[in-house]
């Protein structure tokens, strides 16, 4: 009852938060995924969590291949299929605590300047370098079993045959991300974290939400955006050759997913949604991003590290304020908002909106059909 109601009185910013857009069937349509989320907990303490859906399959009898940068995204995909198991070399012993290759710099350690970190020993400060990337990458891998999950969905419910071969190679890539990413943390950095209740929320909204749009804004667009764009960063600021290369392979994948999310929703948005739907997605796509803005707090490394040393409050205050989530904000939403613009998501009744919690000063970056792979294994 206590963790219920600490959680209660946790999600009160997030409830005010949801209402910023003012439209109430976009609250509406987030209050399931929140209560399921924040006050229930469903992504914890269980080995599993059954969700029921609804939504529709759409078969094409025709067979008609009309989308031909989708065709040709899906000949490049099935040319581009790598094995998890043999292309990466699990046999590179790997030192998650080491100060000489660390896993991440200790300058994006959020509380790098505060007395009780700067007191650690250095093999302390080895193991919270561990416990971090363990953290981040946990929820990497979270992610990528939503978008596994995800890409099956939309793979049935999609109307155009290219998008559906495409979205096959899709589920393979995502299948192969979630082996990547969980033989990673249980071989190599040995721990693995429970899911963020507000990535729990994202995931549980798109999933059960029946319009295969939705599928694709949540998931193609705003957590593959983030991902690509935090991938992107990790891969420059590791010294660890194994996730180095790992996270290589991935971007690659991933690349491909944003950008076909992004010729599907460009068609489908410009062509056969009404005004009022397109306001619709638009509200819906901002509280998703205020969401990954605000609420990716690490409070599960918090609670196993720092909660006897300082209140969730002050941690709260120093993480926002790190050097940590600045860099991550940046590279994170310089992938999601032009996307949101080139799909027609961006028009000026919220652009105050996103001028407000800093993100319009992304809008002229390039959008996914504009950079290739090598671009964003370069983090350009
Ligand atoms: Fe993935
Ligand atoms: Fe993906």
């Amino acid at each position: 009852m206590t963790s219920i109601l600490q959680t209660l009185a946790g999600s009160g910013p997030l409830l005010r938060d949801a209402v910023q857009s003012r439209n109430l069937k976009v609250l509406a349509s987030m209050l399931g995924p929140a209560f399921r989320g924040l006050v229930q907990q469903r992504g914890r303490n269980e080995e599993s969590t059954p969700l029921r859906l609804d939504y529709s399959a759409q078969f094409d009898w025709r067979y008609r291949r009309g989308e031909r940068e989708m065709a040709r995204l899906y000949e490049a995909a099935k040319a581009s299929q790598w094995n998890a198991t043999s292309d990466l070399d699990w046999s590179a012993s790997v030192d998650p605590e080491s100060a000489e290759h660390p896993l991440i710099p200790d300058a994006i350690i959020p509380l790098v300047n505060h007395p009780a970190f700067i007191r650690l020993s250095p093999r302390e400060k080895g193991r919270q370098r561990r416990c971090l990337m363990a953290w981040m990458l946990s929820q990497f891998l979270h992610g990528e079993q939503g978008a596994l999950f995800a890409a099956a969905q939309v793979t049935e419910a999609v109307p155009w045959l290219d998008a559906k071969l495409f979205g096959s190679t899709q589920v393979v890539d995502e299948g192969r991300h979630v082996e990547t990413f969980h033989t990673y943390l249980t071989r190599k950095l040995e721990k693995l974290y429970e899911i963020n209740d507000n990535l729990y929320v994202v995931i549980d909204a798109l999933m059960t939400d029946g319009r295969w749009d939705l599928k694709f804004l949540g998931m193609q667009i705003m957590i593959e955006g983030l991902a690509l764009g935090a991938f992107g960063f990790l891969r420059g600021a590791t010294s660890e050759p194994l996730l180095k290369q790992m996270l290589t392979y991935v971007i690659a994948d991933e690349a491909r997913h944003v950008h076909y999310g992004v010729l599907a929703l460009q068609k489908f948005y410009a062509t056969e949604v009404s005004e009022k739907e397109r306001r619709e997605r638009e509200d819906w796509a901002f509280e998703v991003a205020y969401l990954l803005r605000n609420r990716f707090l690490a409070h599960e490394y918090y609670d196993e590290h720092w909660a006897h040393a300082l209140s969730r409050a002050e941690w709260d205050r120093i993480v926002l304020e790190s050097e940590m989530m600045a860099v991550f904000r940046r590279t994170m939403f310089r992938r999601i908002v032009p996307n949101l613009k080139r799909i027609g998501l961006l028009s000026d009744r919220v652009r105050e909106r996103y001028s407000s919690i800093g993100l319009l000063q992304f809008e002229h970056g390039r959008a996914a059909p504009d950079l290739t792979a090598q671009d964003l294994i370069d983090d350009r």
